[in-house]
Parts: C-alpha cells; sequence; structure tokens
C-alpha cells in the first residue's frame, strides 16, 4: 500500500519560558488527534515535543499536502493554543501566524515534511526533531549519511547505493530548487550547502539501480522560514525531518552516525547564537541553559500497514553520551565569547533577528570622519 508520514510542528506556548511542553497540551493534541484517527481520516499518529515544540507525526493515504490532515494539524494546534493562552504560558499561540486556516499548512507559520511511499515488507523510518536552530541545521547530517562514504559504508559496500542519491536543495530566499547528482557533483553540491542559512536540503531520492524507486524521495526536511512569513523575527524555524532507512537506504546505525558529532548550528539564545547540536532522548529535551544547547530527538518508528510501531528513542541510548559530553563542552567554549562573534551569529544573520531594531537606534549617530559628533 501507499503510505504518507506527515509531520507538522509548532510553538504553540512554552512552560515555562521557551523551554518545554506543557502536559496539558500534549493531552489535547493526543485527543485531537484520536478523534480524527477514529473518524479515518489519518491512520495513526504519535504526538511528541521537542523543547519548546508541539510535534504532531501522522500517517494516512492520502499523499502529500492533502487538505484534511493539514486542516486537523492547524485545529490541533488552535485548541492548544486555547489552553496555552489559559494557562498564560509563554508565547501561547506564537508560531500560529495567520488567522485562518486556507487549504495548506505551508506558509502559515507550523513547519512540515512529508514522505510518500510504497510500504515495504519492512518499512523502518526516522523523526528527527530539533529545537533552537534553523532548517540548515540537517544540511550536514542529512549530507554525511547520503553522500559520505566515510560516514555510510553501504555507499561503497551495498550495490544499490554505489550509484549515490540525488540531492534537492531549495534557495529558501529565492524559492528556487536546484537538484545535484552525488557523488558526481558532490562538491558543487557542498558549496551551496556549506551556506546553511541559504541553501537547504529538502528532499533525497535514490538513482536508477536502487531497489527503492528513484521516485521516491527517502528523506524530507521541513524548510519553512518563520521571518519571511512574518516578516520580521518570530522565533526560530525549528526543523524536523523524516528518514527511511535500511534495505537500499542507509541503515539506521548510519543514518544516527553523523549526530556522534555535534557541529556547530545557529539558533541558540534568541536565535542569534550559534551553538553545537546536543542529540538527546525524549526525557532530556528541555531547553535550559542560555536556552538551550540546541537539541535535537529522533524517533525510530517501523511502520506496519500505514500504522507507526513506535517510538525507539534513539538518541537516549549510551552510544550517544561522548557526543552529549563534546556538545557541553563546545557549550563552555562557545559561552565564553559572550556576545562577540562567530558565538553571536555574522552580522548578515543577524538582519533576522531583533537586531536591526537597536541598530535603528544609533544609526543617525554615526558621523563621517572629518564632521564633527555631536552629543545627543
Ligand atoms: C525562542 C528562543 C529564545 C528567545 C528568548 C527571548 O525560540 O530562541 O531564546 O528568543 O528567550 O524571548 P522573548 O523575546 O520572548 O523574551
Ligand atoms: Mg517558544
Ligand atoms: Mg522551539
Amino acid at each position: 500500500m501507499k503510505v504518507t508520514l506527515t509531520v507538522i510542528k509548532a510553538d504553540v506556548g512554552g512552560f515555562t519560558g521557551h523551554s518545554n511542553v506543557h502536559p496539558k497540551l500534549m493531552e489535547s493534541a493526543n485527543k485531537s488527534l484520536e478523534a480524527a484517527k477514529k473518524k479515518g481520516i489519518i491512520l495513526d499518529y504519535y504526538v511528541a515535543k521537542v523543547g519548546d515544540d508541539l510535534q504532531l507525526i501522522m500517517t494516512h493515504d492520502k499523499g502529500v499536502d492533502y487538505k484534511k490532515v493539514h486542516e486537523l494539524a492547524w485545529d490541533t494546534f488552535i485548541s492548544a493554543t486555547a489552553i496555552a493562552k489559559e494557562l498564560k504560558l509563554y508565547g501561547a499561540g506564537q508560531d500560529l501566524l495567520v488567522d485562518a486556516f486556507s487549504g495548506n499548512i505551508k506558509g502559515m507559520g507550523p513547519g512540515c515534511a512529508e514522505l510518500e511511499f510504497e510500504e515495504r515488507q519492512s518499512e523502518p523510518v526516522i523523526v528527527f526533531m530539533m529545537d533552537k536552530t534553523e532548517p540548515g541545521a540537517f544540511n550536514f547530517p542529512i549530507f554525511k549519511m547520503f553522500g559520505d562514504p566515510f560516514n555510510t559504508a553501504g555507499l561503497i559496500i551495498d550495490p544499490n547505493m554505489i550509484g549515490g542519491f540525488v540531492f534537492e536543495v531549495l534557495d529558501i530566499y529565492t524559492n528556487k530548487k536546484i537538484t545535484l547528482n552525488s557523488p558526481e557533483e558532490l562538491y558543487t553540491l557542498l558549496a551551496l550547502i556549506g551556506t546553511k542559512s541559504k541553501y537547504v536540503i529538502k528532499r533525497v531520492y535514490p538513482r536508477a539501480g536502487n531497489k527503492v524507486s528513484e521516485k521516491e524521495a527517502v528523506a524530507a526536511i521541513s524548510t519553512d522560514k518563520l521571518h519571511l512569513i512574518a516578516g520580521e523575527y518570530v522565533g526560530k524555524d525549528d526543523p524536523v525531518a523524516i528518514v527511511r532507512c535500511q534495505s537500499g537506504l542507509p541503515s539506521q546505525g548510519e543514518i544516527l552516525e553523523p549526530f556522534a558529532f555535534p557541529h556547530l548550528v545557529s539558533g541558540w539564545m534568541r536565535g542569534s547564537h550559534n551553538g553545537p547540536l546536543m542529540p538527546v532522548g525524549i526525557n532530556n529535551s528541555m531547553i535550559t541553559r542560555f536556552d538551550g544547547p540546541t537539541r535535537v530527538v529522533g524517533l525510530g518508528f517501523q511502520i506496519a500497514n500505514g500504522k507507526l510501531i513506535g517510538p525507539a528513542d534513539l538518541f537516549g541510548d549510551i552510544a550517544f553520551d561522548n557526543a552529549r559530553k563534546t556538545a557541553l563542552d563546545i557549550a563552555d567554549y562557545m559561552r565564553r565569547h559572550g556576545p562577540f562573534e562567530p558565538h553571536r551569529l555574522s552580522e548578515h544573520e543577524m538582519e533576522y533577528t531583533s537586531m536591526p531594531k537597536v541598530m535603528n537606534n544609533i544609526r543617525k549617530r554615526f558621523v563621517g570622519l572629518d564632521e564633527s559628533t555631536t552629543s545627543d
């Protein structure tokens, strides 16, 4: 059967501050999705949280961009927002940027990643969820999974994968996309995706020769940019991704491996700082120190006739203890820079934070070197 896996997330109120999701919001989302499952809108669901983001993981058989599922997610966030407002949770309704649902959740604030595929004899998938960062934070690990033989042994050992993979990359500022073939265009791919604030991997496809159809994306990443929708800084775009595993695709372990290196990402504190990406189990996903450090959770599921079997809390394992220790050491090191770059983002990236408002206040006080200064 063809199954669609849809992950839609939003920050609809933090408990406390921007750190976590209140259990009542989880309860409300569970109720809403249970009712939709009974009505047959979705086949199955799992409600998760990472930091202050509420994640709706849903399966159905109607393909990507299915209006009823997007609307369900929107309505679920609206109900949760009502509770968040009642409890005066922080930033209640923060990511719901428009007044009413208009056919597709994209462009309305919440983040969305979806994949439609023919369910294989066994269908393992991982849903990755990050808090306090941006979609480009996935560039490094997704590239390692599907493009780097030093990470993914299958790229040289599995005859399905030796042909490589196709990367679809978005320029999130112009909304244009480019498709690049790995391995032969690998350097061009890296030239783009190294600029992770602008070029973002959106999807990955297998190539001819793989037993998984080249028409089916095997990874999808949410690329929604809040400030581009709202026209001003309203928080980071904390992304999610779905990655299918095994049997012609990178194994679960090859897909987790990139996260053993806590690479630097942007989005820590006020969306304005670089810091390490720390892999954590779901029970350690509350954001604390300096509103971070940035975290990633990985939930494994087996999909069985559209049902979600799981999750397995993959980064809860001790194999990621060293990555956490390294991340915490890097966090100490980065924090000692205080307001200095490269802990704080570059001037260009700060344009998309609340910094321009500060700069506007002092702009007029800059004078030419040959002009006399006047004090205010
Ligand atoms: C939120 C975030 C936080 C906030 C910070 C200030 O995603 O990254 O670091 O930016 O807590 O929040 P406000 O301006 O709401 O007080
Ligand atoms: Mg928040
Ligand atoms: Mg968040």
